[in-house]
């Protein structure tokens, strides 16, 4: 079972002797390895049972250390790392010749990351080397956003879970690629559109036209509870339809009278969309555990960070019911 602490000399060793760890950021708890160590990086992959085809994020400590690791960084590239990081923004760049196809799955790209959490920044400083690290979930699985979820998950599986308290942003970072060095959003985060506008002028969202992911991490079911999730646009709405089972809502700030207040998790009372996105995962988890036949969750109000949000939901939902 995995030791849950703070201890960052024995988080060094074990990442240093080629050991996957789990470590906090500020979105979502990480699966990390020496991003420069094939064996670790394998590890990674096996441990998550996640497919080949689908390449990580390395995390480095800091601003000056991205010309180590990316062969080119546009202009833009630049001043979004300066105005962001560290935070919750990946950036697509071209990759170094010391970078392995296997962090990238074979893309000419590499995703690079500086977290915003104080524990994790003074490990990244203390290692010689920086951390590739997807999501501390299973494959296909809901995001942890604390230690026991990530114990609850992969704990029989790694030796230790750095614990550094719940994520305060709560969803998987702003993904940033660039063409003719305009920003071009891949996964939608807590830092949006228009925040990146201010910055470069102009900003892309991509826009899969062969419906074929480039990776199978922008693969439309992702992210999923164990238990079956219909969205929706209404709960009201559906008041003569539903069935009758044990159900479970998430909601964005109401109650609903049409089930138990206790099977029913508000994401943020006062309405707020930050709030609701660091609530998100840890509604969907706990939810999950909740021995329920369905959860109905509603979408959030769309719009900067509520887009990002709402593209979470109809990834983790199985049915969506308008
Ligand atoms: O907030 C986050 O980004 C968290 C924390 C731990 O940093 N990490 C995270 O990693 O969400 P993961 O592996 O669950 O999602 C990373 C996604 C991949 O699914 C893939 O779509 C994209 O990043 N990605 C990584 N490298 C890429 C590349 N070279 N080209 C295109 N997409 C890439
Ligand atoms: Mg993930």
């Amino acid at each position: 079972m995995a030791v849950i602490g703070k201890n960052l000399g024995t988080v060094c060793e074990l990442l240093s002797s080629g050991e996957v760890v789990a470590i906090p950021t500020e979105t979502v708890y990480g699966l990390a390895g020496n991003a420069l160590n094939s064996g670790a990086v394998d590890k990674i992959y096996a441990v998550k049972n996640r497919p080949k085809n689908n390449p990580l994020i390395v995390h480095i400590a800091g601003i000056d250390c991205l010309q180590a690791y990316a062969a080119y960084i546009p202009q833009v590239a630049l001043k979004l790392a300066e105005k962001f990081w560290p935070g919750p923004l990946t950036l697509l760049l071209p990759k170094a010749a010391h970078i392995t196809g296997e962090v990238t799955a074979g893309l000419p790209n590499v995703a690079i990351r500086v977290p915003a959490h104080p524990l994790t920044l003074n490990l990244l400083n203390m290692l010689p080397f920086p951390l590739a690290a997807p999501s501390a979930n299973p494959y296909g699985y809901i995001s942890p956003t604390n230690a026991a979820h990530v114990n609850d998950q992969l704990g029989k599986a790694i030796k230790y879970i750095l614990d550094g308290g719940p994520c305060i942003r709560g969803i998987e970072s702003t993904i940033v690629g660039f063409e003719d060095d305009v920003p071009v959003i891949y996964r939608k985060g807590i830092i949006t559109p228009d925040d990146i506008k201010k910055i470069s002028g102009d900003v892309k969202l991509y826009q899969n036209e062969t419906n074929k992911p480039i990776t199978s991490g922008m693969s439309l079911s992702h992210y999923s509870p164990k238990t079956s999730v219909y969205l929706t646009k209404n709960i009201n709405d559906l008041n003569d339809s539903l069935p009758s089972q044990n159900i479970g809502l998430l909601t964005f700030k109401n109650f609903y009278a049409i089930t138990d207040r206790e099977k029913q998790v508000v994401l943020s009372p006062a309405g707020n969309l930050e709030e609701a996105a660091t609530n998100l995962y840890k509604a969907l988890h706990r939810l999950d555990s909740m021995q329920l036949d369905l959860i109905i969750a509603e979408y959030v109000p769309n719009g900067g960070i509520g887009t990002a949000i709402n593209d979470r939901l109809t990834r983790a939902a199985h049915k969506v019911i308008s």
